[in-house]
C-alpha cells in the first residue's frame, strides 16, 4: 500500500516536472493541416455519411481552421502498396504544395498550425500488406518500408513546407476491428472469400505492434541525426486510447444501447463476393453513441469525438495522456 502511495507521487511528480511536457502555449494553435486515409477525410467520412468526423469536432472544441488534405482509401504510397486511391506522397502531399505556393491562399505554417497524420490502417491491411497480391503490392515491400514512409512525411513537410509542429497518430489495434478480428463475418471489406479470421487477426496484431514501435524509433533517429532542428513533435499514441476504450468502454461510450465494442453500427453480412450483403444499421440518434465502430473498419462518431477531444489537450497546451512529446 505504502509502495503503491510512493511510486503514485513519484510517477505524479515525474509528470509534473517531466521534459517533453507541451510547449505549446494555450492560444498558439490557430490553425490544422490534416494528411491520412478515410479515418481523417472529412468528405469521404469513416464514421458515416450523417456524422461529422473528428478534425471538424477538433476545429469547433479549440476554434482552429481547419486544412483537410487526408483522403479515404489512401496509404502512404503507392510505389509501395498500389490502390486506387489518393495516396500521402503522390496526391496529398502534392495538393498542399500546390495549396502552399498559391499566392491566394491563407498562411500556414511556423510554429502556429499543427500537421497531422493518421495513416497505415490501408497500407497493413486487406490488398496490401496482409494480403500480399501481386498486382498490388510491390516485391519486396515490407512493413519497414511502409512505416519509413510515414515518418518521412515530418521530414518532407519540415523541409519544403514551412511545418514546425507535427502530431503524428500511431495505427489502432486493427485486431479488433470487425473486419480483422477472430470471430469475423463476411463483410463489404472481405466479401465471402476464404481466409483464416485467427491468422489474421494474430497478423494485424503483431504487424500494427511493429509498425507503432519502427515510427516511434524512426522519429527519434531523425530528431538525434538533428534534421527537425526547432521542430515539436507530438506522437498520438492512438494505440493505446482505442485499448483504453476496449477495456474500458464506460469511460467513453454514452450512447442509450447497451455499450458495444465488438459489433458495429451498420454492419452487413455478404455470404458471397457478390451478394448485396445482409444489413443492420442502428439507427441515427443516441443509441449510435454506445458502439466503438461504425462499420467493420471504422470508428463511431463517437470515438471520433473522445480522439478530437484528447488531441484537443493538445492543442491547447494542455497534456493528453495519450501524448509523448518527443521533441
Ligand atoms: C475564434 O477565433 C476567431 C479568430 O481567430 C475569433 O475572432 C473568435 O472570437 C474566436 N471565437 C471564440 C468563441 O473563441
Ligand atoms: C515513387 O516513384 C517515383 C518514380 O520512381 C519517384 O519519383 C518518387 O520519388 C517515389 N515516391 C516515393 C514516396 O518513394
Ligand atoms: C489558387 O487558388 C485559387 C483559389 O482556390 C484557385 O482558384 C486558383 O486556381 C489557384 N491557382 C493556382 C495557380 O493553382
Ligand atoms: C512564433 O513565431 C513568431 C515568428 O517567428 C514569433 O514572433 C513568436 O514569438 C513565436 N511564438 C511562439 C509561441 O514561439
Ligand atoms: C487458422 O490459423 C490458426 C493460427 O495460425 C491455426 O491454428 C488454425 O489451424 C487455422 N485454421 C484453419 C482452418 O486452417
Ligand atoms: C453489438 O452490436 C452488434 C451489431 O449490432 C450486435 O449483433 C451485438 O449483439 C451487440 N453486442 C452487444 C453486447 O450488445
Ligand atoms: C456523448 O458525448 C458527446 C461528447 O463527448 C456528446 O457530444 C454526445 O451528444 C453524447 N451522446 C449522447 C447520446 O448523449
Amino acid at each position: 500500500m505504502r509502495l503503491l502511495f510512493v511510486s503514485t507521487l513519484l510517477a505524479t511528480l515525474l509528470l509534473v516536472t517531466a521534459k517533453g511536457s507541451n510547449p505549446l502555449g494555450p492560444d498558439q494553435i490557430t490553425s490544422f493541416v490534416t494528411f491520412g486515409d478515410s479515418y481523417t477525410d472529412i468528405v469521404s467520412k469513416g464514421d458515416g455519411p450523417d456524422a461529422q468526423a473528428w478534425p471538424v469536432y477538433l476545429s469547433g472544441y479549440t476554434n482552429t481552421t481547419l486544412f483537410p488534405f487526408a483522403k479515404s482509401g489512401a496509404t502512404c504510397s503507392n510505389n509501395l502498396t498500389f490502390r486506387p486511391f489518393p495516396p500521402l506522397f503522390e496526391s496529398q502531399l502534392p495538393a498542399y504544395f500546390d495549396f502552399l505556393a498559391n499566392e491566394t491562399s491563407p498562411k500556414v505554417g511556423g510554429n502556429d498550425t499543427v500537421f497531422t497524420l493518421w495513416i497505415g490502417t490501408n497500407d497493413l491491411g486487406v490488398s496490401a500488406l496482409l494480403t500480399g497480391d501481386a498486382e498490388i503490392r510491390v516485391p519486396g515491400v515490407s512493413l519497414v518500408d511502409v512505416t519509413q514512409c510515414m515518418v518521412n512525411w515530418v521530414k518532407v513537410l519540415y523541409q519544403q513546407g514551412n511545418a514546425r509542429v507535427f502530431l503524428f497518430q500511431n495505427m489502432i489495434p486493427l485486431e479488433h476491428v470487425i473486419l480483422y478480428a477472430p470471430d469475423s463475418y463476411p463483410n463489404r471489406f472481405w466479401p465471402g472469400l476464404p481466409r483464416n479470421t485467427t491468422q489474421w487477426s494474430l497478423q494485424m496484431d503483431e504487424m500494427v505492434k511493429s509498425g507503432n514501435a519502427l515510427t516511434k524509433g524512426m522519429l527519434r533517429e531523425l530528431i538525434a541525426d538533428g534534421e527537425l532542428e526547432g521542430a515539436s513533435i507530438a506522437y498520438f499514441d492512438s494505440h493505446a486510447l482505442f485499448t483504453d476504450i476496449l477495456n474500458h468502454p464506460d469511460q467513453y461510450l454514452n450512447g442509450t444501447a447497451p455499450l458495444n465494442t465488438t459489433g458495429c453500427i451498420n454492419s452487413c453480412v455478404f455470404d458471397t463476393p457478390t451478394s448485396t450483403g445482409d444489413c443492420t444499421v442502428v439507427p441515427e440518434g443516441p443509441e449510435r453513441d454506445s458502439f466503438l465502430w461504425f462499420d467493420e473498419l471504422h470508428p463511431s462518431e463517437q470515438a471520433d469525438r473522445v480522439v478530437a477531444m484528447e488531441i484537443a489537450k493538445v492543442f491547447k497546451g494542455e497534456e493528453s495522456r495519450w501524448t509523448t512529446w518527443l521533441s
